[in-house]
């Protein structure tokens, strides 16, 4: 069953409702940059209805539906690895104000699963499916056992950091209950999800969303703040996940969507996938950094060094990274894009309708971050030489605090290289340099609103005759000759 299926078969399902008074309105996917200042990108389906949880707005339907594109990049080190995380993904979920509860949420969530495929349903094999619940949550533990049937072997109790889901942010969560798909002893230990969740993939996760928390550290150090005005339903089927299963693939990088710009990534440089696990891996972390790129940029980013832009700009330098790591060092960033958009784009028309645009941010990105890694790659190898003649190694912080503060070359890929070579970095003077160099700045620009700059050194240039022109607009190089050095307001001999 092809991915567009899937979103299909969810929508009809939640819209037509499989009872009498459960008809849920569809909503379209929001942007992935919603005017939330807790966050950079939507990360869940349920981020656009925030409002309606917290009650600050009423809700215009009592039960919704959607498939909402996502962006997660905390777990951005496993993407590749393992063969479920992505950086970006599309949540199928089913929404309800104040409506319907746990009973709702779990015997919907089990019609859809396990209704036969020529009947419009997933047709999972209900001796495969696992259930998880909270620690305390016996009501929905019976919900499962006694209405739904599930055996009371394959229904697990999980403490908060697995069992109890907010966004991460200050905002409204709950207990949840999660559904995972057994692939079998090929892929892991007996033992249900609580042994191994490479084995027990989780597909669905139901949120039973009462609570409101504050402030606070991690998946289970925050407060509780107390109760939202309704007890509402919040759940997300992964896409992709489904899609692996129900295409019979090993991981989501294998599934119809992901697999043309994987493939396109083979085709550029010539390593075909499935040959050793290194190679796969890159091919992995591009096909999905690749698409990730051009959803964001289709939504409106542009590449940046803060916030949601440093998100796309990392994202990008990581594909570029890969492909030379399987090396290719020619500019292939935008054939990558346009596979993405080819991928994504029945599902998301306006990415064929932008592509003259979302092509030209690419390509300009790349041109500037191929120039940075050319030069940053020739001082890292320089430095890293020297380190094996004198047998040193530890690549020392002033070596590090260079390569990004004068050079631009990202931090996180001085890291990779450098384990590459087996060589450690001084990770800790690299950070006191950052944080000196921040007090530095900081002082400077006090200094600057506070004190007076005396100009008169640059006037002096200027009235002997000599002038610069600004050719920044048109080329981001050119030939030029030095006119004067002028360091603390003083013209000095170079
Ligand atoms: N918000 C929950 C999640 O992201 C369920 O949709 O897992």
């Amino acid at each position: 069953m092809n991915s567009a299926e899937i979103r299909k078969r969810w929508l009809d399902f939640f819209e037509s409702g499989n009872r009498q008074g459960l008809n849920h309105a569809v909503v379209p996917s929001a942007s992935l940059i919603l005017n939330d200042p807790n966050l950079l990108l939507v990360n869940a389906g349920m981020v656009p209805f925030k409002p309606y949880f917290l009650g600050e707005l009423p809700p215009p339907y009592p039960r919704a539906t959607s498939v909402q594109k996502c962006v997660r990049t905390l777990d951005i080190d496993e993407v590749g690895k393992t063969t479920r995380h992505a950086s970006f993904f599309q949540m199928c979920g089913n929404f309800s104000f104040g409506d319907y509860f746990k009973e709702g949420a779990i015997s919907l969530a089990w019609e859809l699963l396990t209704r036969s495929q020529s009947d419009g349903g997933f047709g999972f094999d209900p001796a495969r499916l696992w259930v998880t619940v909270y620690l305390d949550d016996d009501e929905a533990a019976d919900i499962w056992h006694k209405q739904v049937g599930v055996p009371k072997d394959r229904i697990q109790r999980r403490g908060m950091a697995d069992n109890f889901w907010s966004m991460g942010v200050p905002g409204p969560c709950g207990p949840c209950s999660e559904i995972y798909f057994d692939r079998g002893p090929e892929y892991g230990r007996d033992g249900g999800p609580v042994a191994d969740e490479d084995r027990y993939l989780e597909i669905w996760n139901l949120v039973f969303m009462q609570n409101l928390r504050g402030d606070g550290p991690g998946k289970e150090g925050y407060p509780i703040l107390g109760e939202l005005p309704a007890k509402n339903i919040d759940t997300g089927l992964g896409l992709e996940r489904t899609a692996a299963l129900l295409q019979g693939v090993d991981n989501i990088y294998e599934i119809d969507t992901t697999s043309i710009i994987l493939r396109k990534a083979s085709e550029l440089t010539g390593v075909a996938y499935g040959l050793e696990e290194k190679s796969d891996v890159s091919l992995r972390v591009i096909a999905d950094h690749a698409r990730t790129a051009a959803m964001l940029i289709g939504d409106g980013v542009t590449p940046g060094n803060e916030g949601r832009g440093y998100v796309l700009r990392r994202m990008m330098r990581r594909v570029v990274r890969n492909m030379r790591i399987l090396g290719s060092a020619e500019p292939t960033l935008v054939e990558l894009i346009k596979s993405s958009i080819e991928a994504m784009s029945p599902q998301y028309p306006e990415l064929r309708s932008d592509r003259e645009r979302i092509e030209a941010v690419t390509a300009n990105e790349e041109g500037t971050f191929l120039e940075t890694l050319r030069s940053g790659t020739n001082i890292f190898d320089l430095a890293a030489e020297s380190m094996k003649k004198s047998g040193a190694k530890v690549l020392p912080a002033t070596d590090l605090f260079m390569l990004h503060d004068t050079y631009g070359f990202p931090f996180d890929l001085t890291l990779e290289m450098a384990t590459e070579k087996g060589l450690a970095v001084d990770e800790a003077g690299f950070r006191q340099l950052m944080r000196e160099q921040k007090e530095r700045a900081k002082a400077d620009a006090k200094a600057k609103k506070s004190g007076h700059t005396d100009l008169s050194e640059y006037r002096k240039i200027l009235e002997s005759g000599k002038s610069s022109e600004f050719i920044g607009y048109q080329s981001t190089s050119g030939e030029a000759s030095i006119l004067a050095i002028v360091s603390d307001g003083q013209s000095v001999q170079g």
